[in-house]
C-alpha cells in the first residue's frame, strides 16, 4: 500500500470529527479504499464499525455505517467502500480526494467480532463484496490466529477485478505479528460468481457449502463441534448461508446459549 499522507481535522463537535482523507486507492469503477485522519480517544474492536458523514446542503446530514479495515493500533483508519450509482453517501464520497474531509462519528459501534465465537478448530470468515472489510482487521487481531488452528477467508464477488485486498491478505501470512508459526494457517479461496476464473470457485457461497466443495477446497469437514462462522455482505446472501449453516447443525451464537456463527448485513 502506499505512504499514508496526514492531514490535520478541521472540524470538531460533541457527536462527531471532521476527518481527513489522508490516503485512497481505487480497486474498480465502483470500489475504492480510503484513510482517514484517526482522532484521539476513537476506539474499536476489530469487526466494529463506524458512521460516516457527509453535510447536505439543506444542512442536515447523511450518515452511514462502515467497517474499519485498519488494526485497532494504526494511526489512521482505513474502509473499504462500493460506489452505489445514485446512493446518497457514495456518490458524494466518490467525488472527493486526498485532503477533503468526512464526517466521523466519535463512537464506534457493532457486535460483529471474533471474541462472540466460542474457541474452536476451524474459523470461517465468509463475505460477498466489501462484507470482506471487517474481517481484514479482525485478521490483524493475534488472538484469532491463536484460538484457531484453520483460518478460511472467502472472498466472494461477481467479477474477478471485484477481487480487492488480494495482496494484502497475502502478507497477512507473513505478517510480523503472527511470524512463520502462523503462516499455514490463514487459507483464502476467492469466488468469483460470473466469470470463469482459473483458480476462483465459482458458484454462490450457499450452493458450495450445500455441494460440500468449499469444505473440500480448503481440505477441512465441517462439523459443528469445530467450525466456528463469520458471515458478512449481501443481506440475501447472509441470509442463505446462514440457512445453509442451519440445515449443517449450526446456530447463532447468544450470550445465553453458545453458538457457531455471528452474522452482520451489509446494508
Ligand atoms: C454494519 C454495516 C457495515 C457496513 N460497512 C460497509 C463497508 O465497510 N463498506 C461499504 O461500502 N459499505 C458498508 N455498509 C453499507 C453502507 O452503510 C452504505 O449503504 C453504502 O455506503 C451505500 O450508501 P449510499 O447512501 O450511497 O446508498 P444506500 O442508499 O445506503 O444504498 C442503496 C443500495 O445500494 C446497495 N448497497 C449499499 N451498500 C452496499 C455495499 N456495501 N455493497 C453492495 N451494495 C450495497 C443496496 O442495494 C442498497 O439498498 C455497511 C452497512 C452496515 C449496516
Ligand atoms: N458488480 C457489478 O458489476 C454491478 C453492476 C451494476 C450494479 N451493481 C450494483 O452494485 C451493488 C453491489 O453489487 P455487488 O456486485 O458488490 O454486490 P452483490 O450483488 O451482493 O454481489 C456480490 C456477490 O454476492 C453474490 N450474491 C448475491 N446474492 C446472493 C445470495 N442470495 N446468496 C449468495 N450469494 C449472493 C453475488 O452472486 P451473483 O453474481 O450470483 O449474483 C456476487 O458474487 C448492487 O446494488 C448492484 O445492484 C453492481
Amino acid at each position: 500500500m502506499s505512504e499514508t499522507i496526514t492531514a490535520p481535522a478541521t472540524q470538531q463537535d460533541d457527536k462527531f470529527s471532521a476527518e481527513r482523507i489522508s490516503w485512497l486507492h481505487r480497486w474498480h469503477d465502483k470500489l475504492f479504499s480510503f484513510r482517514l485522519t484517526r482522532p484521539e480517544g476513537f476506539r474499536f474492536t476489530p469487526g466494529q464499525f463506524a458512521r460516516l458523514g457527509h453535510a447536505l446542503p439543506d444542512g442536515g446530514h447523511v450518515w452511514r455505517a462502515y467497517s474499519m479495515v485498519s488494526a485497532p493500533w494504526d494511526d489512521y483508519l482505513e474502509f473499504y467502500s462500493i460506489v452505489v450509482p445514485g446512493g446518497q453517501f457514495t456518490s458524494r464520497l466518490a467525488q472527493q480526494g486526498v485532503g477533503d474531509s468526512v464526517l466521523l462519528e466519535r463512537k464506534a459501534t457493532g457486535f460483529f467480532t471474533a471474541d462472540r465465537l466460542p474457541d474452536g478448530e476451524q474459523l470461517w470468515l465468509l463475505a460477498t463484496g466489501t462484507g470482506l472489510a471487517p474481517y481484514l482487521s479482525i485478521l490483524l487481531q493475534e488472538d484469532v490466529w491463536q484460538r484457531f488452528e484453520h483460518i478460511v477467508l472467502v472472498h466472494c464477488v461477481r467479477e474477478v477485478g471485484e477481487l480487492a485486498y488480494r495482496e494484502e491478505i497475502a502478507a497477512l501470512r507473513e505478517h510480523p505479528l503472527h511470524g512463520d508459526a502462523y503462516a499455514h494457517k490463514l487459507q483464502y479461496l476467492p469466488v468469483v460468481t460470473r466469470e470463469q476464473v482459473p483458480g476462483c470457485l465459482h458458484e454462490r457461497i450457499p450452493a458450495l457449502l450445500a455441494s460440500g466443495e468449499l469444505a473440500a477446497a480448503a481440505g477441512l469437514v465441517i462439523d459443528p463441534e469445530v467450525s466456528r462462522f463469520m458471515i458478512c455482505g449481501n443481506p440475501r446472501m447472509v441470509k442463505d448461508t446462514y440457512a445453509q449453516l442451519q440445515q449443517m447443525g449450526c446456530r447463532l451464537a447468544r450470550l445465553a446459549a453458545p453458538g457457531q456463527v455471528v452474522l452482520e448485513n451489509g446494508w
